[in-house]
C-alpha cells in the first residue's frame, strides 16, 4: 500500500525514534494500516501475548486496545510498555465486572472460569485459565473440570459449545458490538452480488452468521487461511484493519467486506500521530496492580503451556 507523502514522514521519524530509543513496536491486526506498517509485528491476540514474553527490547510500544497492552505488561513486567492512547477501550471487555465474576463463581461453586484475553486485568486475575479466539475451544477442553463459566463473550463461547466442547457451559452475556453489526444482512447483501465468494468469520459473529461461514478462525487464522486456500474471492467477516496483512500476505486475492463495513472505533483511536508522540515523551506507561498482576499471570500462563 502506498502512503501519501505527510504520512511516510510521520512514519520515517516514528522508525527512527524506534531505532534510537530501542523500542518493539506491536500492533493488533485492527490497526490503522499505516500504524501496522510501522510495527515490528502485527498479530492476534495469543500471538502477541506469545510476543511479549520473548523480547530483548527494555520497551514495547502496544498499538492496540488497552487490555493488549496490559497483558504484555503482565508478561513482561520489567519492560516498560507503552499504549500511545489507555482510553482506547474494547467494549466486550468492560462486559465482564470483577464483582459479577465473583457473583457467579457464587453461583456456580463447582465451575472453573475460562475468561477470553477480551477482559481487564482486574477480570483475568479471577479466572483460572485465559483463552484467546485461537485457542478457545482446546483451553476449553482442556481445563480440569466438567463444568466452565465462559466469559465474556457469549458467541465464541457458544461456536465452541456447538462445534466439539462437550462440557456443561454457562456463557457469559457479552458480545462484541462490532461483530454483532456483521448479520445475515450485511453479509449476504455482499452474496447477493458475488455468490462465489467464499464467507470467512471470526468467531465473535453471531450463530447465525457463523454457520453460514466456509470458515471461521481468529484474526491470523483468517489470513493464513485465505493466504492458503486456492479460492480467489472471499468475504471477511471480521473489523477492516484485518485486510492490510491479508493483501500482503496474499496479493492475489479479492477481499470484500460486509455492507456496512466493521470497524472498531476504539482500534482506531491509536493513529500514527499519537504512536509519535508516545515515542517521543515515552506516554502512557502501563501499570498493573501488582497482586492483580500476579493473579493474572498465572492465568495467562496456564493457557500458555496448554
Ligand atoms: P483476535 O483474538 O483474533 O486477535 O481477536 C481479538 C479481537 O478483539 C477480536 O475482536
Ligand atoms: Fe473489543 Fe470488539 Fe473492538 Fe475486538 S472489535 S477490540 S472485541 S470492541
Amino acid at each position: 500500500m502506498e502512503f501519501a507523502k505527510e504520512i511516510r514522514e510521520v512514519q520515517e521519524e516514528i522508525l527512527r525514534l524506534k531505532r534510537e530509543k530501542k523500542v518493539f513496536i506491536m500492533a493488533h491486526y485492527y490497526q490503522r494500516p499505516e500504524v501496522q506498517a510501522i510495527s515490528d509485528v502485527v498479530g492476534d491476540s495469543l500471538e502477541l501475548s506469545r510476543k511479549a514474553v520473548h523480547l530483548d527490547e527494555p520497551t514495547v510500544l502496544f498499538c492496540g486496545v488497552y487490555f493488549m497492552a496490559e497483558v504484555a505488561k503482565i508478561l513482561s513486567p520489567e519492560k516498560t510498555v507503552l499504549n500511545p492512547y489507555p482510553q482506547a477501550g474494547c467494549l466486550l471487555a468492560d462486559m465482564a465486572l470483577p464483582a459479577e465474576v465473583e457473583k457467579a463463581r457464587r453461583r456456580h461453586p463447582n465451575a472453573k472460569v475460562v475468561a477470553y484475553v477480551n477482559t481487564t486485568a482486574a477480570t483475568k486475575a479471577l479466572a483460572d485459565v485465559i483463552c484467546t479466539s485461537a485457542n478457545a475451544g482446546d483451553v476449553i477442553k482442556g481445563i480440569d473440570a466438567e463444568e466452565v463459566i465462559f466469559l465474556p463473550d457469549k458467541h465464541l463461547g457458544s461456536y465452541h459449545v456447538r462445534h466439539g466442547v462437550n462440557k456443561k457451559v454457562h456463557l457469559w452475556d457479552g458480545y462484541c458490538p462490532v461483530h454483532k453489526r456483521i448479520t445475515v444482512e450485511s453479509v449476504n447483501r455482499v452474496l447477493d452480488r458475488y455468490p462465489d465468494a467464499q464467507l470467512v468469520v471470526h468467531p465473535e459473529v453471531s450463530p447465525e452468521v457463523a454457520e453460514m461461514a466456509h470458515f471461521v478462525g481468529s484474526t491470523s487464522q483468517l489470513v493464513r487461511h485465505i493466504a492458503a486456500s486456492d479460492h480467489k474471492r472471499f468475504l471477511v467477516g471480521t473489523e477492516e484493519g484485518t485486510l492490510f496483512k491479508i493483501r500482503e500476505a496474499a496479493p492475489d486475492k479479492e477481499l470484500l467486506l460486509p455492507d456496512p463495513i466493521p470497524v472498531c472505533d476504539q482500534m482506531k483511536m491509536i493513529t500514527l500521530e499519537r504512536v509519535l508522540v508516545s515515542l517521543r515523551e515515552g506516554l502512557y506507561p502501563v501499570e498493573v496492580d501488582q497482586e492483580v498482576a500476579q493473579r493474572a499471570k498465572v492465568a495467562i500462563e496456564r493457557m500458555l503451556s496448554l
